[in-house]
């Protein structure tokens, strides 16, 4: 019988998790874990290891490991494991369970901003009654960078609000339903975000978008822009990012991801009135919604088909 670990540092969502394995796959052999010592008994065993935030070392233990399964859309960690042994198969949730919670964070952010709210919730503080005139989202345009499962979603979710849509991805590939024009590589992300109201990242961390949105990329926004991250800390220069803020080259930021998480006391970005900070919020991962898609690609790997969303592991998403 296929052996399967069960990991997440979060004691009470790893039992979720085998509960619902458990359920859909009625006598596997499934252990799981929330710490390497709790995962001690299973990992020499497991020929799937399914959950995320792997401590690090345990991929290396597990010595009859075929394939990887993680809960998140990010795969950054796994993909650059020391320990993974470079034949195990890696897959991750699809981003389009996520992708319907992510395009009404990014809503959010957009009306938060037109209508500014911030504004209203300093002026209450101080007890002020002073009149300022509101933005109308449908008359923005707003640059998707990342159109993949998550980002094309969002599109479309701005797009049927009204607003225009443009993106910027890795490849020339056809614009999704409600893009109006795509952009793609490096050489054209600074034309891409120079037509932007919003700039919105949806980008996976990889060598390739390693600090992409860098100084030079900020100076080519417009001076009322406003960044939205909700991809990964590692794609934005973050010093950059705060000294076009600070400068009032860009209008300002929502930023959902940082490079270190939790965001260090330390940071330039706790300081900043026209930056709103939170907590990797915006795609939280739900057991009951990604659980049936790792049972379908159980399924395929138990049937020798293709697995879905296996990740590129040289291209790293
Ligand atoms: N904040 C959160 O809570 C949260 C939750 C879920 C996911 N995320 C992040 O969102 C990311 C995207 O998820 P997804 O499911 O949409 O992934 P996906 O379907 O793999 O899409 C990735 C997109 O990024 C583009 N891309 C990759 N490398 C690029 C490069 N070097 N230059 C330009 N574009 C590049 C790809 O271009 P092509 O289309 O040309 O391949 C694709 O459009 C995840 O990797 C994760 O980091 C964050």
């Amino acid at each position: 019988m296929t052996s399967i670990l069960v990991f997440s540092p979060d004691e009470p969502e790893a039992l979720r998790y085998r509960q619902l394995l458990e359920a859909a796959l009625p006598g596997a052999p499934i252990g799981s874990a929330s710490t390497a010592k709790e995962a001690r008994p299973f990992i020499a065993d497991a020929e799937i290891i399914f959950g995320w935030k792997f401590p690090a070392g345990l991929l290396g233990q597990a010595a009859s490991l075929r394939w990887i399964h993680k809960v998140s859309a990010g795969v950054e960690d796994v993909v650059s494991d020391p320990g993974r042994p470079a034949s195990v198969r890696l897959s991750r949730s699809d981003g389009s369970v996520i992708a319907p919670r992510m395009s009404e964070y990014v809503l959010a952010a957009i009306y938060a901003t037109n209508q500014k709210l911030m504004q209203a919730v300093h002026q209450q503080a101080g007890g002020l009654w002073r009149y300022y005139m509101v933005d109308r989202a449908a008359e923005k345009t707003v640059g998707i960078a990342g159109l993949g499962d998550i980002g094309s979603a969002i599109a479309a979710a701005l797009h049927k609000n009204g607003m225009r849509v443009v993106g910027w991805r890795r490849s020339k590939a056809q614009p999704p339903n409600g893009v109006d024009r795509v952009y793609s590589g490096r050489a054209e992300l600074r034309d891409f975000v120079s037509e932007c109201d919003f700039v919105v990242s949806v980008l996976p961390s990889t060598e390739e978008t390693k600090n992409v949105f860098d100084a030079d990329v900020f100076a080519a926004m417009r001076p009322d822009a406003v960044f939205v991250n909700i991809g990964r800390g590692a794609s934005v220069d973050e010093d950059a990012l705060a000294d076009a803020i600070t400068n009032k080259r860009i209008g300002g930021a929502v930023l959902d991801v940082f490079k270190e998480e939790p965001l260090p006391a330390s940071s330039l970005f706790w300081g900043l009135d026209r930056v709103i900070i939170t907590p990797h919020v915006s795609g939280p991962i739900i057991p009951e919604d990604v659980v049936p898609f790792f049972i379908e690609n159980f399924r395929r790997y138990r049937s020798g088909e293709r697995l879905l969303k296996e990740v590129d592991l040289a291209r790293g998403y």
